[in-house]
């Protein structure tokens, strides 16, 4: 009996560790759903400022121009469209490249933005200068290859050239490679 007693009254005995008040629950509680609902707000808007800057430039992107067949070694003109991601920003550009093939069968493709002020050239467009790239805006020429002869300080740019199922692909403007 009396052993009943003495367990029935240890067990009323508070315990050793410190309990948590009902004050610090509603603390810790509150403060742990509101930590996790503003993770569940801030992440995505953190996300949205800094994609653009964590995405991973790729090599550029090639279009698909024209058959390589096509190609000639008098210099074509061909136009193309470009979508260009701008940050969050969607557009399309219509580019141009004259492309032609040289004596050993290589393909290149030049801009026609002209390298004095930007206006565009064209190929064969002025009689006094056959077989060049003439810029009507100052004059500035240029050879097959692009090469500067007169007023523009250097020669036309040139697009990257993958040849893919025989057919040509642009992609970057780069400096031009191919004047020596
Ligand atoms: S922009 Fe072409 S010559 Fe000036």
């Amino acid at each position: 009996m009396s052993n009943q007693n003495d367990q029935h009254s240890s067990s009323h005995e508070p315990p050793s560790r410190k309990e948590m008040s009902r004050r610090q629950f509603l603390t810790y509680t509150l403060g742990g759903a509101t930590a996790f609902m503003m993770g569940g707000v801030a992440l995505p808007m953190v996300r949205f400022a800094v994609d653009p800057i964590l995405q991973q430039k790729g090599e550029g992107t090639y279009v698909k121009v024209v058959e390589a067949s096509k190609i000639t070694n008098e210099p074509q003109e061909f136009t193309f469209e470009l979508k260009q991601q701008d940050g969050w920003y969607l557009s399309t550009a219509t580019l141009t490249a004259w492309i032609r093939k040289d004596e050993s069968g290589k393909i290149y493709a030049l801009s026609p933005i002209c390298k004095h002020l930007g206006c565009t050239v064209g190929w064969n467009k002025n009689k006094d200068l056959p077989e060049q790239y003439f810029c009507p805006c100052h004059g500035a020429h240029y050879t097959k290859e692009g090469k500067q002869l007169a007023v523009a300080p250097k020669p036309l740019d040139e697009y990257r050239v993958k040849l893919e199922n025989d057919w040509i692909l642009l992609g970057d403007i780069i400096p031009n490679t191919i004047v020596k």
